[in-house]
């Protein structure tokens, strides 16, 4: 009855039908329907309607949640103003976790949980225009309106850079947001769930999920995967690299996994994509030849690759700066995060775990002057 699950390793939550995560073969099923065969063909927004429908959408299906999202992409001026003023000083996932709190500000009836993926649908939306709007602020330039003739992932890149991408671009950057809708129960997905059970709103599980996705063990990753790839620099160095991390006993950033017993399969589809925007990629060639001595001194131990390898190396070639990789994770994961508040709510019971006391009782308190 008192057994710790250190990390709740192996404890089975609730039932979902949002995603199954197969880490003995090395398969993610989204629905029903597999992911290779979304990053491929799909789009987010279909993608979206999949997860909080438990079904692909009708083609008038599909317009109509293309339309609702161009139709609130934009951000509520307070929320505008805020990055403006804050983006200078404060990091891209602390301003994108506020940002999404406070858009709570700008709905009349926030705490109304009748249609959560409605609700989420609002945020979704805007996360990729606060994001690009965070950087351009950093940079000191102008804020770039998003276009309702454009996609979601294309209009991203298009508020980020100030120019349409071309269709290569638009297709990678649309299958990062596939890639990293959705694996199950992470740590970020419980969290919103665990906010959710207390019925607090939307905005609020959502931003629960957006603080727990910053830490490096978890999408924060992506950044500390690059910092490393540049440490190495060189494929030559990868040995050295590894060899000192294993004997120092360090984890490496981007390996590792508490489901997966083989490679992440979302990592084949990050490095095609690497490949086809730049075949000569440093990183790539690195985070390659850093994995080739991984799998010989930890293969045998169960460390494999994890998507975060090359999901960085693809974000540099799309030229989303290194700060801002967790937030577009984010704005990825919030597809999830939707799905699973949404079945929560549907059957809800306050999650509400035990721990296992450990300290004294009986003791006694003695006033502050006698002690
Ligand atoms: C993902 C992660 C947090 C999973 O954690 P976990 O399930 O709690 O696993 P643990 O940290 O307990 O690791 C189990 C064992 O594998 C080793 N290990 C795990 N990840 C490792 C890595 N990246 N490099 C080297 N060794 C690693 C641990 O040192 C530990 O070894 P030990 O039993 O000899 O002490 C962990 O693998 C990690 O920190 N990876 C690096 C960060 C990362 O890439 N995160 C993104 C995940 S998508």
């Amino acid at each position: 009855m008192d057994e710790v699950k250190k990390g709740l390793e192996g404890v089975v939550v609730d039932e979902s039908r949002v995603c199954k995560v197969d880490g003995e073969e090395g398969k993610i099923w989204y629905a029903g329907y597999d992911m290779d065969d979304l990053a491929r063909y799909s789009s987010y927004e279909e993608l979206l309607f999949l997860l909080w429908n438990d079904r692909l959408p009708s083609a008038d299906e599909l317009d109509e949640i293309r339309g609702e999202m161009q139709e609130r992409r934009s951000l509520p001026d307070g929320v505008a103003d805020l990055i403006d003023r804050e983006a200078a000083r404060t990091g891209p996932m602390d301003l994108l976790r506020t940002s999404v709190s406070a858009l709570a500000s700008y709905d009349d009836t926030p705490n109304d949980l009748d249609d959560p993926t409605d609700r989420s649908l609002g945020v979704i939306a805007k996360m990729p225009t606060i994001i690009a709007r965070a950087h351009r602020a950093r940079q000191g330039d102008d804020p770039v309106e998003p276009r309702d003739d454009l996609g979601h992932a294309e209009n991203f890149l298009y508020t980020l850079h100030g120019e349409e991408p071309t269709a290569e671009e638009a297709s990678a950057m649309d299958s990062t947001f596939i890639l990293y809708a959705e694996h199950g129960m992470n740590a970020s997905t419980f969290s919103a769930c665990v906010t959710a059970s207390t019925l607090a709103n939307v905005y609020s599980s959502l931003t629960s999920a957006v603080g727990t996705l910053q830490g490096p063990l978890h999408g924060g990753a992506t950044e500390t995967v690059i910092e490393m790839l540049e440490e190495v620099g060189d494929p030559s160095r990868a040995s050295e690299y590894v060899e000192e991390k294993v004997s120092n006993k360090e984890k490496i950033p981007g390996f590792g996994h508490r489901v997966y017993e083989t490679v992440d399969p979302r990592c084949a589809h990050f490095k095609r994509h690497i490949e086809e925007l730049n075949p000569d990629s440093e990183l790539l060639a690195v985070a390659d030849a850093v994995r080739e001595e991984v799998e010989v001194r930890l293969g045998d131990k169960g460390i494999w690759p994890n998507t975060d390898l090359y999901a960085g190396a693809l974000y540099r070639e799309l030229g989303v700066p290194t700060p801002f990789y967790t937030t577009l994770f984010s704005a990825s994961r919030a597809a999830g995060w939707s799905a699973h508040v949404a079945e929560q709510l549907d059957d809800n019971r306050i999650m509400r775990p035990r721990v296992k006391f450990v300290g004294e009782t009986g003791r006694e308190y003695v006033p502050v002057d006698e002690r």
